[in-house]
């Protein structure tokens, strides 16, 4: 098993060094420097991560890499390849038994902990779908625990005042352009409560900060969730809520790295106030009935949080906004948890 896995470690890298080589090669890489320059980066940053270009055609990397059958089937348990099916579902004798999973992609080695390469997200040069595609869960990789850049940004610096959660893997490397380089990024997956416990293992303060759009919202309150049972005291959590239609990348290349900290600074909102005015949305607290649909509403969430004085404030405050007791707050949550 451990075998298995170095040599996937081994295949993975050597598949991250043919996507930087052909990034440098004349011949076919002109369009995909053009478009990063169109982007904003930097050689300097795209060496930094080691972005890459997959050439376009079905067997580069599996010419490349795959040159017996024994490699070939590593290539297709690093997710780098993929078999080929007849209409019945079945490998099909005497053909060509794999095809590259990535072509024609820009390519974003995804490093772990350790600065191993272990996936890749890969993204088309213009408006084709799917706009990114990703490495599937292979034995070295499951994208809930990884967070892309994190190596990164342990690399500029250990001693991460705070990590800034975004969306995107260009959202990263635009934020790093800026010099802002303590920016991770999900994989093209839910952040999950795995993802949180590892971002508080290198640093005390996150900042969440998605898409303006409504995908970017939803994110947002489903990372609210997942963050609650991880609140210890001491720790902070704060939500950047960016305007219609921008993304971290698109607003970082407008204003620039220092205003973009500092609305971080000062736009940030902090969690008791994302959540309050989340679960109030829609609720008029001036009405009795408002103020009963507040506290059912926000009682179990709040009961996700960790023992500590933080939960007893964050209590404190919905007390104070719905006007009932602490110990009726105890016994909506008691009722609302033997109802589901
Ligand atoms: N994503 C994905 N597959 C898609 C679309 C999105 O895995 N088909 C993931 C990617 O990790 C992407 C993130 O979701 O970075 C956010 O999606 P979106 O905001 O649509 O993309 P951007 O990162 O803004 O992409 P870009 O700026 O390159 O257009
Ligand atoms: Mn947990
Ligand atoms: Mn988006
Ligand atoms: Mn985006
Ligand atoms: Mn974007």
């Amino acid at each position: 098993r451990q075998q298995e896995s170095q040599s996937l470690y081994q295949l993975t890298e050597k598949a991250a060094e043919f996507y930087r080589e052909k990034l440098k090669d004349h011949k076919i890489s002109t369009p995909a420097i053009t478009y990063l320059k169109n982007r904003g980066l930097s050689g300097a940053i795209c060496k930094e991560f080691g972005i890459g270009l997959a050439p376009p055609g079905w067997d580069n990397l599996l010419n490349q890499l795959g040159t017996s059958a024994e490699k070939a089937e590593q290539l297709e348990l690093a997710g780098l390849t993929i078999r080929r099916q007849d209409s019945d579902g079945k490998t099909e004798p005497g053909k060509r038994h794999h095809y590259d999973r990535f072509r024609n992609r820009i390519m974003f080695p995804i490093r772990d902990q350790r600065g191993r390469t272990i996936a890749f997200g890969g993204r088309v040069l213009g408006d084709d779908k799917p706009k990114y595609l990703n490495s599937p869960e292979t034995p070295i990789f499951h994208k809930g625990r990884e967070l892309y850049g994190l190596w990164e940004a342990r690399q500029a610096n250990r001693d991460l005042k705070r990590l800034i959660v975004v969306e995107g893997y260009m959202d990263v490397v635009a934020l790093a352009q800026f010099d802002i380089r303590c920016a991770v990024a999900t994989l093209g997956t839910a952040c999950g409560e795995d993802h949180i416990q590892l971002a508080f293992r290198h640093t005390q303060e996150l900042v969440f900060c998605f898409d303006g759009d409504r995908a970017g919202r939803t994110a947002a309150r489903r990372a609210l969730e997942a963050a609650l049972p991880h609140m210890q005291d001491g720790r902070s959590l704060h939500f950047l809520l960016l305007p219609e239609g921008e993304d971290p990348d698109t607003l970082v290349r407008q204003i620039g790295g220092e205003r973009f900290d500092t609305l971080i600074d000062e736009q940030g909102r902090p969690l008791e106030d994302f959540l309050f005015d989340l679960l109030g949305e829609g609720i008029n607290i001036q009405t009795m009935d408002g103020r009963a649909r507040l506290s059912k509403a926000a009682a179990p969430l709040l009961d996700l949080l960790p023992k500590g004085v933080y939960r007893q404030l964050m209590f404190q405050q919905l007390a104070r906004r719905t006007g009932l007791e602490q110990d009726m707050l105890e016994e909506i949550i008691a009722a609302e948890k033997a109802r589901s």
